[in-house]
């Protein structure tokens, strides 16, 4: 089963014709949600907005356990995850989608693992690549299907927020070799990974980066949030084409 995790600009799928709406509780708590059961094109996709339904939670405060758990007890495979970036490199200027294949993680304080010692046994999941390559050729077979151009690479630095980053902050993460920054892409990428769920995300940009490009001099996140919504039109059509290739297909028995 295929879930969608929708970020800052998708809260809902309207494209999506709702069959459920589900009250999951985890042992880790409640999902920013009720999962949304759906159709597109006749298959089923589980979708959960991270930041609930008005936009409510932050970053730092999302329960991105519970989400990651709730949607595992509903027998969900693969989460394709939709995450709003800041663009480093010149090439991510505002407009641009990219799929990320790594990742880098300064945050800190969030509950990261569900292997704590406490709940469930200390393990060392394997991360060398973060995102399932399979998945990211899905995410790039839909957005061929859906006549969009990507990027197909790029380090994601997921930053701790909800501030925005100095200039210095990143010219830092450059270094360190990020091309894009956001606030969502951990834990919940590797909480997926620990509980052997294929994950990878599609990036839409929202602008440059902090002291880059047009944002030499500040970002005016407000009015670029509500100027991503041409970028989210380009990034519905592209989910639509992942679920219709990728959705759970029910037979006549089910
Ligand atoms: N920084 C961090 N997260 C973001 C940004 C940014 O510039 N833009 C959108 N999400």
């Amino acid at each position: 089963m295929l879930a969608i995790i929708g970020g800052t600009g998708l809260t809902q799928l309207d494209n999506l014709n709702i069959t459920k709406r589900l009250i999951v509780r985890t042992p880790y708590g409640e999902p920013s949600q009720p999962l949304i059961f759906g159709e597109i094109a006749g298959r089923e996709v589980i979708f959960l907005a991270r930041h609930g339904n008005g936009h409510t939670i932050p970053p730092h405060e999302v329960n991105y356990r519970a989400n990651i758990s709730a949607l595992h007890l509903q027998g969900v495979t693969e989460i394709a995850a939709i995450a709003t970036v800041g663009g480093i490199h010149p090439d991510l200027a505002a407009g641009v989608i990219a799929i990320p294949h790594q990742i880098i993680d300064y945050t800190y304080g969030r509950k990261n693992t569900f292997h704590d010692g406490i709940t469930q046994p200390v393990k060392h999941i394997d991360f060398t690549d973060p995102y399932c390559p399979n998945l990211r050729a899905k995410w790039q077979q839909a957005a061929l299907a859906a006549g969009e151009s990507v990027i197909n690479h790029g380090t994601y630095a997921a930053t701790q927020g909800p501030r925005l980053e100095t200039a210095a902050e990143i010219n830092r993460l450059e270094r360190d070799g990020a091309t894009m920054v956001g606030m969502t892409g951990m834990p919940e990428a590797a909480l997926a990974r620990e509980l052997g769920i294929s994950y990878a995300t599609i990036c839409p940009v929202a602008n440059y980066a902090a002291g880059r490009g047009d944002s030499l001099h500040g970002i005016k996140y407000e009015e670029v949030i509500a100027n991503l919504n041409q970028t989210m039109v380009r990034v519905r059509n592209i989910i639509a084409q992942l679920v219709k290739q990728n959705g759970f297909k029910k037979t006549v028995n089910d």
